[in-house]
């Protein structure tokens, strides 16, 4: 995602916190603002272009090698190479967040990490290999030449919201809070934390890559890549994907907020 759809994750995470790993985050990352998570949520993206941080670039995605729209399907083995992928990536960090032994600047790195990488699992085409997940599907988007990732990334959840600014995730947070505690995730959410257990984060991680990776074939490309290279989205294409953005974002704010709670409490599973 971009700056919107991360630090949108964020603020959802925050309403879900427990008072507990709220005060425990806030501490860790020197910061008692009301955007504790949200102002740390892109620091991954900026930190993959530096020298020091190059290695992490593989780190945000897994490449499916499966094959849409005919089958979708992530398998660890087959998907995570040697150097890390963004499942290999969630359970490492998610190790090195709590631990006495562990600096606290490398803790608060590894919080920083398990923040924006819960983002990402949750982007259809960060679980997939087609094309470079995307990004070598050239499309045009309200008549400005782009890419399939791009505009999966931002410009669909910022024509929605109608900018990108840390108000804008505030924003757009609330309303998918509203729909999460009594709207339309209000029953499906109870299931949003099914898989999730502390102590196997690889399995974890894999129930969410699998579930964004679904909708590859449901919805990212239905008709296969041919249908959508080379046209303009904005219409029934942008129409059809934004339900599934929202829901998406809405689960990796939710799921977000569980993990920590599970990381601080040292707890095993939710519930
Ligand atoms: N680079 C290679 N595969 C990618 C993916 N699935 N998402 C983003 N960047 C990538
Ligand atoms: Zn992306
Ligand atoms: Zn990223």
């Amino acid at each position: 995602w971009g700056t919107l759809g991360h630090d949108t994750v964020a603020f959802i995470a925050q309403s879900f916190l427990s008072n507990k790993t709220a005060s425990f985050a806030k501490t860790l990352l020197n910061d008692s603002s009301d955007a504790y998570l949200a102002n740390v949520a892109t620091w991954a993206d900026s930190y993959r272009y530096t020298t020091e941080g190059a290695f992490s670039a593989p780190l945000h995605y897994i490449d499916a090698l499966d094959d849409p729209p005919t089958s979708c399907d992530v398998d660890f083995e087959r998907d995570c190479p040697e150097e890390g992928c963004i499942v290999s990536a969630i359970a490492n960090y998610t190790s090195r967040i709590t631990p006495s032994n562990i600096s606290v600047a490398e803790r608060q790195k590894a919080l920083k990490w398990v923040i924006h990488f819960l983002g990402d699992i949750h982007q259809p085409l960060h679980v997939e290999n087609l094309e470079i997940g995307g990004n070598g599907i050239n499309v045009t988007f309200d008549g400005v030449a782009t890419n399939l990732h791009h505009i999966w990334d931002s410009n669909m959840p910022e024509k929605l919201i109608g900018g990108y600014s840390l108000e804008d995730a505030r924003t757009w947070s609330g309303e998918l809070v509203a729909e999460i505690q009594s709207g339309k995730y209000a029953n499906a959410s109870s299931t949003w934390l099914n898989g999730m257990d502390r102590n196997d984060p690889v399995a974890s991680a894999m129930v969410w890559a699998q579930d964004a990776n679904s909708y590859v074939c449901t919805t990212v490309v239905p008709q296969g890549q041919g249908a959508v290279e080379g046209k303009e989205l904005e219409g029934e294409y942008y129409d059809a994907a934004i339900p599934v953005i929202q829901q998406q974002i809405a689960k990796a704010g939710v799921r977000l907020a569980a993990w920590l709670n599970l990381i601080v409490e040292g707890k095993t599973s939710p519930g």
